[in-house]
């Protein structure tokens, strides 16, 4: 394919290694840029219902503002995206405590998680794809969790206006891994009105119901009669005011749908439609889960783009991944990676309009 792809220097850390900026563009109006520090996708560009460009994810135009605060914008999410309960599980009869970073609990791989660290990036060109390879050492004993994992995460922008993100790991010792993406999509504008206008269908018939602290209870639940039907395409924010201790205890949807696909090749998960711009996401993958997050959390952690505003509710993240606390709970899809085993995950983001 006759994709483009173009480097820059994005800034510079605070040990002074240096952080680029790749931009990938199909050559037919969708351009995806992609930051190695963090793994963070910082803009995704595609035409409306009228062919003209808009940005359609939360994010910054510099590395400073990703140095600062800001909720996972676009990154890339491991060892272990969502949370682990009291940041220990036991593995192999050997207990592990991790860095406990909300709470008594472990979120999104710990303090200094692959979204904040810097990646050594490669280009790639080939006959289908143009993509940016990413590749990280993380090493045994960081956060806590055992082994070295040597890990990849390679986007590629297709023909066919997809953003495609494949994984792969390998480690020298038993550990547990869940890796995913953290974009925040806005189909209309990148951000400046909120998201309850668009229509979500997911594929799936249970979710998992949650604690106060976002952790999963257990059993999985129907979605049948509750807030969490989207079987048919229904407006996000339809029923996200109701009085439903699910909803309560996300402040909206905070919780995992158990899809009905997994493995390969990657299956829908989610489609989701804004009326007004015309532009459609449908999200296909390899993991047992998909994680609905309605930018929940008022306040000034959700930031806009060049200082902007950013609306309540002005993204929505479908982070493809398996079961929350899924080291606690045996019953869950393993998540554990022996050595000699290859982990691997791939996620599709498909954009197109009508
Ligand atoms: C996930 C979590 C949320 C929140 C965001 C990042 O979606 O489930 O509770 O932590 O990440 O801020």
């Amino acid at each position: 394919m006759k994709g483009i792809l173009r480097e820059e220097v994005f800034g510079t850390l605070a040990d002074g290694r240096r952080a680029n900026l790749y931009t990938i563009s199909n050559g037919r109006g969708m351009e995806a840029k992609v930051t190695n520090y963090g793994g963070i996708v910082t803009s995704i560009k595609v035409p409306d219902r009228d062919g003209k460009p808009g940005e359609v994810v939360l994010g910054f135009d510099s590395l400073e503002e990703y140095l600062g605060p800001h909720p996972c914008y676009g990154a890339t999410i491991g060892r272990f995206a969502n949370r682990i309960g009291s940041a220990r599980f036991v593995l192999k009869g050997k207990e592990y405590r991790l860095t406990a970073n909300e709470g008594p609990n472990h979120l999104h791989g710990g303090r200094k998680g692959f979204d904040k660290v810097l990646w050594e990036a490669e280009t790639i060109l080939s006959e289908e794809d143009t993509s940016i390879r990413m590749r990280y050492l993380s090493i045994d004993g960081e956060e806590g969790y055992p082994g070295n994992l040597s890990v990849s995460v390679t986007f590629s922008v297709g023909e066919d206006d997809t953003l495609k993100v494949d994984y792969s790991a390998t480690t020298d010792q038993s550990t547990v891994l869940n890796l995913t993406n953290h974009s925040y999509f806005n189909l209309a504008d990148g951000g400046s009105g909120d998201i309850l206008g668009y229509e979500l269908q997911v594929e799936a018939n249970f979710f998992l119901p949650i604690n106060r602290a976002a952790l999963p209870l257990g059993p999985i639940r129907g979605i049948a009669g509750t807030p969490f039907d989207f079987r048919k395409p229904a407006p996000i924010g339809f029923r996200i005011h109701e009085k439903d201790e699910q909803l309560l205890f996300g402040e909206g949807y905070n919780h995992t749908f158990v899809l009905l696909g997994k493995g390969q090749p990657p299956a829908r998960a989610a489609t989701v439609r804004d009326p007004k711009s015309g532009r459609i996401l449908e999200v296909f993958t390899t993991e047992p889960g998909v994680q609905l997050f309605t930018a929940n959390f008022p306040g000034d952690m959700f930031r806009g783009r060049g200082g902007g505003f950013c609306p309540s509710r002005g993204g929505f993240c479908l982070e493809a991944q398996h079961y929350p606390d899924s080291p606690n709970h045996p019953e869950y899809p393993s998540t554990v990676l022996d050595p000699g085993e290859i982990y691997r995950q791939t996620t599709v983001y498909k954009f197109s309009s009508e």
